[in-house]
């Protein structure tokens, strides 16, 4: 069936089985690898994006779900929203290994497109589903209160 939806203000049109993952889709069929498989079943967040602006889970979310959707991911360049948490990213020196980090900028995102000053206990609840094998759970939460107030 062909499916319509926009990814990073691009649109596009493909012929797919309506439960492929999106995730798949992105970087399988698109070739847009930035947003990265961990566990594949919705346990890690690492394949956090955005859909309308509010999180999801792009390996859990078959693309019948996405037609005519509007789909953020970490490699946008327009939204000033990101620009802001990728800057406080790199100003408090979060990543590690790097390899959770386009989740949990994108989930970061999600939370301030929907609560644009979050409290530290917001940030802790939004942030929960998000693993980081390597512990900086800490400086994404600096991360986000600072990008928030800029
Ligand atoms: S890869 Fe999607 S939640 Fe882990
Ligand atoms: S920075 Fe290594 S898993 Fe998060």
């Amino acid at each position: 069936m062909i499916t319509k939806f926009k990814v990073d203000n691009v649109d596009y049109s493909i012929d797919i089985d309506q439960n492929t993952p999106l995730l798949w889709v992105l970087r399988e069929t698109l070739n847009l690898t930035n947003t990265k498989f961990g566990c594949g079943v919705g346990e890690c967040g690492a394949c956090t994006v955005l859909m309308d602006n509010k999180s999801i889970r792009a390996c859990t979310t078959p693309i019948s779900m996405i037609i005519n959707k509007e789909i953020t991911t970490i490699a946008n360049e327009n939204d000033k929203d990101l620009k802001k948490l990728q800057n406080a990213w790199i100003d408090e020196d979060v990543s590690q290994c790097g390899y959770c980090q386009p989740g949990q900028i994108i989930n970061a995102l999600g939370l301030i497109k929907q609560t644009p000053l979050p409290s530290d206990e917001q940030i802790i609840f939004s942030m929960n589903g998000n693993i980081c094998r390597c512990g900086t759970y800490n400086k994404i939460k600096t991360a986000i209160k600072i990008a928030s107030k800029s």
